[in-house]
């Protein structure tokens, strides 16, 4: 009787742990920005000339669509509807005060002709493209030092038809690097919600330079062997919420950056204050969330809350090197469901990657003040595998309540690490055996864990 309850539950578990479906209960955290849905004006992209056949090229469609909407700045702002169809464009810009609304079964699609995206210059924290010197392709939908940007919709879908710049990338016949799906610099209020993201070249949203980003209740889609198709990057960039999104793509599900060596470096502009909540995903290559490797400008007041990870390499990734510089502090991990899992926890110092090979070996990354808490896992590999630097420790990492199922004999390998821990099963390794007390220095926890409940220590989170 005893086994049939306990396989009731065990079979319950497994069918409330969907891995197709958003599970989008309880309320929002990320705060609401005003604009968006009411646009006291609106124009539809037909009548810019444009045609959703799938094969007639939309780009002066949009780009005259745009120029249009300029005018309408001061007035409230205004919509561009895309109705359903196949709307075939080359890279085009935004501007500000506009909401891009994508109706049901409406496809904005990416051209798959390479001079459809422009060549622009490398982002100064990064010195050069990502994976080619030089510049890179803009992204299918740009926008540089806007304010109030609405991406939104009814479902409708953006599909980047990444898989002939995959081959380009396979075959070596990239002259520049990737374009993005999605890339918006130096902008604030920007709210893309409610679409599907498919096939991006390369990674498909990308606010850098931004403040005050929300992302909420997307689906992003790319082959689980599609190269760099991150889905969310927040780089460089503050006051981000992330919500409700599933992710499935070829690398890290959300990976927070920036900048890149000394060019992050000299640029200084840190990541900081992003959150996300309700993550569901799959990524076979790499992390679910993901800190780094580009973290040269700093990353700190990183909040995760409600993450659940299946079929995947590595759930939670800090990835940095020598010569990175930068640091990675207070960030605080919670509430994650780990399924199918190779790596639970990954800190690599190791991670290699350069912009150039005269990067600085003394410039060492500062990694300190990382709470992993709550964390439950199912044929989990190996619990983690904590690699510092020698002679610059990754400190006051602080795992609690975690309770992993491994396979594997040898469940954490840790070096050049230290920290705190409490209820970590499997049994965690020396260097984070420390039980965690008031002056642990963990970020926000410190002892009497089990009876206070955490939200009510942290002040922001206090409506959760
Ligand atoms: C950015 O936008 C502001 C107004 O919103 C304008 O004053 C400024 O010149 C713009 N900067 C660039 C580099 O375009
Ligand atoms: C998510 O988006 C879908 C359409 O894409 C919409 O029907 C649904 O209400 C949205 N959910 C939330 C919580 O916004
Ligand atoms: C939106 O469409 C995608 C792809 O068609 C689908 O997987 C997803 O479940 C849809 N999301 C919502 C909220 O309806
Ligand atoms: C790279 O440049 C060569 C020579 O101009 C050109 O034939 C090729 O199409 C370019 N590749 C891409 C992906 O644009
Ligand atoms: C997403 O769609 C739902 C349903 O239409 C709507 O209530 C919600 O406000 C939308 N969310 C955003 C952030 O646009
Ligand atoms: C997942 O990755 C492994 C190792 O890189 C590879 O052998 C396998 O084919 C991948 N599976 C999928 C579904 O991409
Ligand atoms: C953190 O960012 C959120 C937006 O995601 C914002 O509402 C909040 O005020 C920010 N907190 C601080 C301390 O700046
Ligand atoms: C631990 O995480 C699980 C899964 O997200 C959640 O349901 C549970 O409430 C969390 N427990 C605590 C004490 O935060
Ligand atoms: C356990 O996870 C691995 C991937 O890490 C997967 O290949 C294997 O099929 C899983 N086993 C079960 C019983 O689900």
């Amino acid at each position: 009787m005893a086994r049939t309850s306990a396989i009731v539950i065990l079979l319950l578990a497994l069918a409330s742990f969907s891995q197709n479906e958003l599970v989008v209960s309880g309320h929002s955290i990320c705060q609401k920005t005003s604009s968006g849905a009411d646009r006291p004006h609106s124009v539809t992209i037909t009548e810019f000339g444009a045609v959703g056949d799938g094969v007639t090229l939309n780009t002066k469609a949009f780009i005259n669509a745009m120029y249009y909407l300029t005018s309408f700045a001061d007035k409230g702002g205004a919509k561009l509807f895309i109705p359903a169809g196949k709307w075939l464009t080359g890279s085009f810009i935004l501007v500000s005060h506009i909401t891009l609304w994508l109706d049901k079964d409406a496809v904005i699609l990416g051209s798959m002709i390479s001079d459809n995206w422009p060549v622009i210059d490398p982002l100064p924290s990064y010195g050069r493209g990502r994976e080619l010197p030089g510049g890179r392709h803009r992204s299918l939908i740009h926008g540089s030092n806007l304010t109030d940007v609405v991406i939104t919709g009814d479902n409708g879908t953006i599909d980047g038809q990444g898989i002939i710049w995959w081959n380009w990338f396979h075959s070596g016949m990239l002259n520049y690097t990737r374009p993005h799906m999605v890339e918006l610099i130096d902008s604030k209020d920007v709210v893309i919600s409610n679409l599907t993201f498919l096939n991006s070249p390369f990674w498909n949203i990308h606010p850098v330079y931004c403040s005050q980003v929300v992302v909420q209740n997307v689906t992003i889609i790319a082959p689980l062997d599609s190269p760099n198709t991150d889905g969310i990057n927040p780089d460089s960039s503050d006051n981000v919420c992330i919500e409700d999104c599933y992710i499935r793509t070829g690398d890290d599900l959300i990976a927070i950056k920036s900048g890149w060596d000394r060019y992050g470096i000299d640029f200084a502009r840190p990541s900081t204050n992003i959150t996300i909540h309700r993550l569901i995903g799959e990524t076979n290559v790499s992390a679910g969330i993901a800190i780094g490797s580009e973290m040269s400008g700093g990353v700190s007041e990183i909040f995760a809350k409600d993450i659940q990870i299946f079929n995947s390499k590595r759930g939670i990734a800090v990835k940095t090197s020598l010569g990175r510089g930068g640091y990675v502090r207070a960030v605080y991990i919670s509430g994650v469901t780990l399924k199918n899992v190779q790596v639970a926890i990954e800190f690599n110092g190791q991670y290699g990657e350069h912009p150039d090979e005269t990067y600085d070996p003394q410039a060492l990354p500062k990694i300190l003040e990382v709470t992993i808490h709550n964390v439950t896992g199912d044929n989990v590999t190996v619990a983690g595998h904590l690699e510092g630097i020698k002679g610059d420790d990754f400190l006051n990492i602080c795992l609690s309540d975690i309770n992993l199922r491994v396979t594997s004999g040898s469940p954490w390998r840790c070096s050049y690490v230290g920290g705190f821990s409490d209820f970590v099963s499997p049994d965690t390794c020396r260097p984070l055996k420390r039980k965690i007390y008031p002056e642990s220095n963990c970020y926000l926890l410190s002892n009497n864990l089990r009876s206070v409940s955490i939200p009510n220590r942290i002040p922001r989170w206090k409506s959760w």
